[in-house]
C-alpha cells in the first residue's frame, strides 16, 4: 500500500521551532512528528511513502534518508513549483500513488497526532464499499476545523463544511484519509482544497464514510495544542505500553526521558514532560507540562512549566519559564530570568525578564 503525506505550509503557528525545521520535523515525545505517522503506516504495511512537499524538499529528505534503511520503507518526495492546497498535490503525485493492484491509498495532513488505528480504517473502506473514507473525531470548538455531518448507524457521510461560520455539528475532520485510486479523477492539477472541492461532491454522491476514530486525537500544528498534544499521548502511552515511561520517586505522573538525558538529584519532573536525547538536568530542578528538546541543559533550581525549550538551549539557574514560552533553537536564558509566555527566536540570549507574553526577536 501506498501513503501521501501533505506536508506543505508554512507551520508559521509553530515559529519560532518551524524557524529551524519544516514542522513536520519538529520533535513530539522525542521524535519527529512526521516519524510517529511513518510507522504507523509502516506497520500496516505501507510500503512506500510519498511526501507531498511544497518548500525545503532537501532538509526533509536528508532526514528521512536515514529512516528510509532504519524503517524498511521508501519515502519520495513530490515537489510543487506553486502551494497546491490540500487535493493539488494528489494530482501531482498520480503517478506515484496509482499501481497496478489498483488498492487505496492513505493521505494524512502532516501535524495530527492520535493512535492511528489505520488497521480498523482498511476494514471499515472494505465493508462500506464507497469511494472514499475519512477520520473524524469530536471536538468542542468545531468551527477551527472540517466539519462532518453523517448517519451515525453506516457513516455515510451527508454533509462536508470546511470551516464552518455557524454550528452544523461537532463532528470533525481529523485529517486521515483512504481513498481510491478513482478519486484521483475528481482533482484537477491547480491549487485546490480537497475539503472544500472534494470532499463535498463526493459526500453529495453518497459514497463518502466517516469512521470516529477510536483514542485521542489533536492538530499539534499551534503551541497550546501542541502542549495538551503531549498529555493526551503521553496517557495514551500509560494504556498502552507503560514501560516506556519514566518511573522513580522524583517522577509525577507520566514523563518520558529520553535514554542518554541526564537527570539530577532532587528534581522533581511531571506530570507531561518529555526530555529529548543528551539533554542534561541539573539537581534540584522542576519541570512539568513541558517539552525539552535534543541537547538542552537546564541549570540547578530552574523551573519550567507549560512550555516548549528549543533544541540545544540552555535555561540558567533559579530560572522560571512559564505559561507557553517557547525557545527556538539555541536560546540561552540567563541565570534568575522570568519568562511569562515569551517567544523567543532562535540564537538569542535572554538577559532580562519577560514579563508579559511576548515576541522576542
Ligand atoms: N503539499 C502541500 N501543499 N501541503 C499543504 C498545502 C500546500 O499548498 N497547504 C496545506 N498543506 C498541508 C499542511 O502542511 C497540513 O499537513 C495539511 O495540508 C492541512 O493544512 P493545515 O494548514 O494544517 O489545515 P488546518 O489545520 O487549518 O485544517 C485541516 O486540518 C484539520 C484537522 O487538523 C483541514 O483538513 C480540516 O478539515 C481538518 O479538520
Ligand atoms: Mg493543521
Amino acid at each position: 500500500m501506498k501513503a501521501l503525506i501533505l506536508v506543505g505550509g508554512f507551520g508559521t503557528r509553530l515559529r519560532p521551532l518551524t524557524l529551524s525545521v519544516p514542522k513536520p520535523l519538529v520533535d513530539f515525545a522525542n521524535k519527529p512528528m512526521i516519524l510517529h505517522q511513518i510507522e504507523a503506516l509502516k506497520a500496516v504495511g505501507v510500503t512506500e511513502v510519498v511526501l507531498a512537499i511544497n518548500y525545503q524538499p532537501e532538509v526533509m529528505l536528508n532526514f528521512l534518508k536515514e529512516f528510509e534503511t532504519k524503517l524498511g520503507i521508501t519515502i519520495t518526495c513530490s515537489q510543487e513549483t506553486e502551494p497546491l492546497g490540500t487535493a493539488g498535490p494528489l494530482a501531482l503525485a498520480r503517478d506515484q500513488l496509482i499501481d497496478k493492484s489498483g488498492e487505496p491509498f492513505f493521505v494524512l495532513n502532516s501535524d495530527v497526532i492520535s493512535e492511528y488505528p489505520f488497521k480498523e480504517m482498511i476494514e471499515f473502506h472494505k465493508a462500506h464499499g464507497g469511494e472514499a473514507s475519512i477520520m473524524v473525531t469530536k471536538v468542542d470548538e468545531p468551527s477551527k476545523y472540517g466539519v462532518v455531518v453523517m448517519e451515525e448507524s453506516t457513516g455515510q457521510v451527508d454533509k462536508f463544511v470546511e470551516k464552518p461560520k455557524l454550528f452544523v455539528g461537532n463532528k470533525i475532520n481529523a485529517g486521515i484519509y483512504l481513498l481510491n485510486p478513482s478519486v484521483l479523477d475528481r482533482i484537477e492539477l491547480r491549487p485546490t482544497s480537497i475539503e472544500k472541492e472534494v470532499f463535498p461532491k463526493i459526500a453529495a454522491e453518497k459514497k463518502l464514510y466517516a469512521m470516529v476514530l477510536p483514542g485521542f486525537w489533536m492538530d499539534i500544528g499551534q503551541p497550546r495544542d501542541y502542549i495538551t498534544g503531549l498529555r493526551l499521548y503521553l496517557d495514551s502511552l500509560r494504556k498502552k505500553a507503560s514501560t516506556k515511561l519514566a518511573t522513580g520517586s522524583h517522577i509525577v505522573g507520566n514523563v518520558l526521558v529520553h535514554e542518554t538525558a541526564e537527570i539530577g538529584e532532587g528534581c522533581l519532573i511531571g506530570p507531561d514532560v518529555a526530555i529529548g536525547p543528551g539533554c542534561v538536568v541539573e539537581s534540584g530542578v522542576r519541570l512539568s507540562r513541558c517539552t525539552v528538546m535534543r541537547g538542552v541543559r537546564i541549570k540547578k533550581h530552574a523551573c519550567i512549566s507549560s512550555s516548549i525549550i528549543g533544541w540545544h538551549s540552555t535555561v540558567g539557574q533559579w530560572a522560571r519559564v512559564e505559561n507557553m514560552t517557547i525557545l527556538g533553537e539555541d536560546v540561552h536564558v540567563c541565570d534568575e530570568i522570568y519568562s511569562n509566555g515569551g517567544v523567543v527566536l532562535p540564537h538569542k540570549e535572554i538577559k532580562s525578564s519577560i514579563l508579559k507574553p511576548e515576541i522576542v526577536m
